[in-house]
């Protein structure tokens, strides 16, 4: 089963979560990234940009992947929550992701830990491709817990 880490990372939490990870089992790995960087800014990314996107639904170009998705069995798909769901360029993949069929498996972390984040960013991806064989992974949960859960499927 040939298996590809996508994920996307603002301040870094998520980017060293999957690093950590992937020392065990050096799967391939792409970072997704906004063509047009947000703000280093704490409260322009959050409240200007980030919160513009997810309230009017844009999804915002994203960087070209350095390596073509569909040649993979498997998705782990990993980011940080944003307003209470996924960062907007996760929405962008997603759509790229067309036709996609292998299965997506999803990892999410947030400060607060509302189970509800989760619930939503399942919800909300299955509504952007409902063909895509999403599965929920972990939410906030450890590295060594990954390491285990990973091991197992
Ligand atoms: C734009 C933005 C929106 C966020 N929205 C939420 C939120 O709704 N709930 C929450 O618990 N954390 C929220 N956070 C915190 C991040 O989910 C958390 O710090 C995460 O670990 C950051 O991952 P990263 O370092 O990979 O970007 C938000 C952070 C940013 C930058």
């Amino acid at each position: 089963m040939k298996t590809l880490i996508v994920y996307f990372s603002w301040s870094n939490n998520t980017k060293n979560l999957v690093e950590k990870l992937n020392e065990e089992f050096n799967f391939d790995v792409i970072r997704i990234e906004r063509k047009i960087p947000y703000s280093k800014d704490y409260n322009t990314c959050a409240y200007v940009e980030a919160k513009d996107e997810i309230e009017k639904h844009i999804y915002p170009e994203i960087k070209q992947l350095e390596i073509n998705p569909h040649n993979y069995d498997r998705i782990l798909l990993f980011f940080p929550i944003w307003w209470y769901t996924f960062p907007m360029p996760i929405g962008t993949f997603v759509k790229q992701l067309k036709g996609f069929t292998g299965e997506v498996i999803v990892f999410a972390n947030s400060y607060t830990n509302d189970p509800k984040y989760m619930i939503n960013s399942m919800h909300d991806l299955k509504s952007i491709d409902d063909k895509i064989n999403f599965k929920q992974g972990l939410f906030n949960e450890s590295t060594e817990r990954h390491i285990e859960f990973l091991k197992q499927i």
